[in-house]
């Protein structure tokens, strides 16, 4: 139910308070695609850090810059789908040597938090409006507990996975596997005999599929429709399918959701695509690892063989590997790219105990 007046009782009893939240990014150049793909992401950020549901939002400003005219940003919100929502585009003032290229947004919700519990979004060059804010996300923490949370992205065969585990040893933190989460799905889409590529299927699939992930002595469980599937979704079906779902936004809705909730109570190394970039914004550490094409197709070849895995064959791996390199990183919502801030290390020539212990030196620098 959508309400103006400042408090608001439920049928539950809850009593919902309209309140405000604040954000902003910036675009590289004024064209209909930059302040489209800004705003969006804008948007989805201050949705998914504030556990907003649609229905929930009453309206939204946008200011653009006077340097903005190429596209109303509210365009941004209804290809969304958020097609209830009162919206309204603005010019900002015009200060001498304030932010260029800068999108504002002012979002009015219905919500029964209090308001040091809401998180404004400051993205991009937009950071520096409000570094008390992007500060105080990278270390609130559900428990007020000294937490840390790690990203390491990167593509395919780059060792992420193999780091992350020795890592979340020494740190005594656990690992999160994201992939495992985007393979689950991939899982669920082939046993129901879906095309992964079919992006209208696919949404119709994920409003009912339940994902869980649990932890046993460190190790994480996946589970899809309350059944461990840790073991099913290493084939090469499942991998190329993992790719294909991937690109699907309600897909990564739901699952950037459950990862940043395990984030916000314990400390974590998560390892993906779009950890830095987009599911943990604020993490502690991030990381790219990257390695020449080749080198990744050889680790992952050598490992699969190390399995036992039958039929594997070099050409077929180097294949699967440059399809999905390719599928992350021209999706158009939240792509392999390296966050502006992660420490790039290429790990081509470089042994795994050299990048683990780099790595850690940098943490343990910092953090201890
Ligand atoms: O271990 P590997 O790098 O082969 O793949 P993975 O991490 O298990 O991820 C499987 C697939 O899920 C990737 O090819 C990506 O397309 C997708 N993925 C993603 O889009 N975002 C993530 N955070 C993690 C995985």
């Amino acid at each position: 139910m959508k309400c103006f007046c400042s408090v608001l009782k439920t049928q539950e009893g809850i009593i919902m308070t309209v309140r405000a939240i604040r954000g902003a990014t910036t675009v590289n150049e004024n064209s209909r695609k930059d302040i489209l793909s800004s705003t969006r992401e804008l948007l989805v950020q201050i949705k998914e850090q504030n556990n907003i549901k649609e229905d929930d939002i009453i309206s939204i400003f946008f200011s653009l810059t006077d340097d903005l005219n190429a596209e109303f940003p509210a365009a941004a919100a209804r290809e969304l789908g958020w097609l209830e929502v009162a919206l309204m585009c603005t010019k900002e003032i015009e200060i001498p040597g304030s932010l260029e290229k800068c999108i504002r947004v002012m979002v009015h919700i219905n919500t029964n938090k209090q308001n040091f519990e809401l998180n404004h979004v400051y993205l991009k060059n937009a950071k520096s409006l409000r570094p008390d804010i992007v500060k105080r996300n990278g270390t609130k923490k559900a428990d007020g507990a000294d937490m840390i949370n790690i990203a390491i992205d990167g593509p395919a065969g780059a060792g992420k996975s193999t780091i992350a585990k020795i890592l979340s040893k020494k740190l005594g933190v656990i690992y999160l596997d994201t992939g495992a989460m985007y393979r689950a799905v991939a899982l669920k889409a082939l046993r129901e005999n879906l095309d992964t590529r079919d992006s209208k299927a696919l949404e119709k699939m994920m409003r009912d599929i339940n994902i869980k992930i649990e932890f046993e002595n460190g190790e994480q469980k996946i589970l899809l429709d309350g059944k461990n599937v840790s073991g099913k979704i290493r084939t090469k079906e499942v991998t190329i399918g993992s790719s294909n779902v991937a690109v699907v936004p309600a897909v990564r809705l739901k699952m950037v959701e459950i990862q940043r909730q395990i984030a916000s109570e314990k400390s974590v190394v998560m390892d993906g695509r779009d950890i830095g970039s987009h599911v943990l914004p604020h993490a502690d550490f991030k990381f790219f690892l990257n390695a020449s094409l080749g080198e990744r197709a050889r680790r992952r070849y050598e490992e699969q063989i190390g399995k036992g895995m039958p039929g594997i064959i070099y050409e077929e791996v180097l294949k699967d590997i440059e399809y999905r390199d390719k599928n992350d990183s021209s999706r158009d919502y939240a792509p392999l790219v390296k966050a502006e801030d992660a420490i790039e290390i290429d790990t081509t020539n470089m042994g795994i105990d050299q990048v683990a212990n780099k790595i850690l030196d940098m943490v343990k620098e910092k953090n201890v």
